[in-house]
């Protein structure tokens, strides 16, 4: 189980994510929604050990991570698919993929096979271009390049900032189908995501963030039958002017 308790944080001056309570379950996927700058990627930048400035309580399965280095986080097995993908271009597919082993705990040779043989089955795209380098993939590819990365690890709680951002329906639906393998694997997720309709068929709960601060939790299926979707965010941010 992942337990965040009154968890804020920052870039400098001032605090961009305050007060944040947050669960997820051991083989749940939770949903984090909110409008741009609500402070999403911040927080998972909490999570990941990369914010500047946090505080708080963030424990996994029992272990408090709060202060702990990005390396020692990751090697817990709280591991993030970062915005934008972040390939290494002039790398190939397999190397980008074998630089997410740094976080695995025991790195044999057998266990890093092992990784690669799930990763290639579950995204087989990037065993066929396994010797391509990574810069000329397409965006999609890229982004499964990203999630396959962050799978070698063998992570306990995957942490996806927009995976889907500025892909075509097409390879939407591949990932999205690898997601859901993942997700029917026990595999712990958090997703952070815009579209409502992505979101939430894919979650069982949803937190919704406004302005660095948790504004709602709710099932993930009560929050899609309510009417005023649209106007959710609005009024949600109207509340937390006040
Ligand atoms: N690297 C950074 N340095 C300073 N401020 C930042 C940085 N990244 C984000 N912010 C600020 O933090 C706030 C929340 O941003 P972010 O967490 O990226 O929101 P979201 O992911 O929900 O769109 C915004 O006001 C944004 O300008
Ligand atoms: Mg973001």
């Amino acid at each position: 189980m992942l337990e965040l308790k009154d968890v804020s944080g920052g870039y400098g001056h001032g605090h961009v994510i305050e007060g944040i309570d947050l669960r997820v379950d051991t083989g749940e996927t939770i949903a984090l929604l909110g409008p741009n700058g609500a402070g999403k990627s911040t927080l998972l930048a909490a999570l990941s050990g990369v914010l500047p400035k946090r505080g708080g309580s963030i424990r996994l399965d029992g272990t408090e991570l709060a202060q702990a280095s990005s390396h020692r986080i990751v090697a817990q097995g709280l591991v993030q698919v970062p915005e934008g993908r972040r390939m290494f271009a002039p790398l190939s597919v397999e190397d980008n993929l074998r630089l997410g082993t740094v976080g695995l705990q025991q790195a044999s040779r057998s266990a890093v096979a092992e990784r690669f043989d799930y990763v290639y089955k579950l995204l087989p795209r990037l065993a066929e271009r396994r010797h391509q380098r990574a810069g000329t993939l397409s965006g999609g590819e890229q982004q499964m390049v990203a999630v396959g990365r962050a799978l070698m690890s063998k992570p306990r709680v995957l942490l996806l900032d927009e995976p889907f951002l500025g892909l075509a329906p097409r390879v939407i639906e591949e990932i999205r189908a690898a997601l859901e393998a993942l997700r029917a694997g026990g595999l712990t997720m958090v997703l952070v995501e815009q579209k409502l309709d992505i979101a939430l068929p894919f979650t069982r709960r949803a937190y919704v963030l406004i302005k660095g601060r948790v504004a709602l939790v709710e099932d993930s299926a009560t929050l899609a039958r309510r009417d005023d979707l649209a106007q959710l965010y609005f009024n949600l941010a109207t509340q937390a002017a006040h």
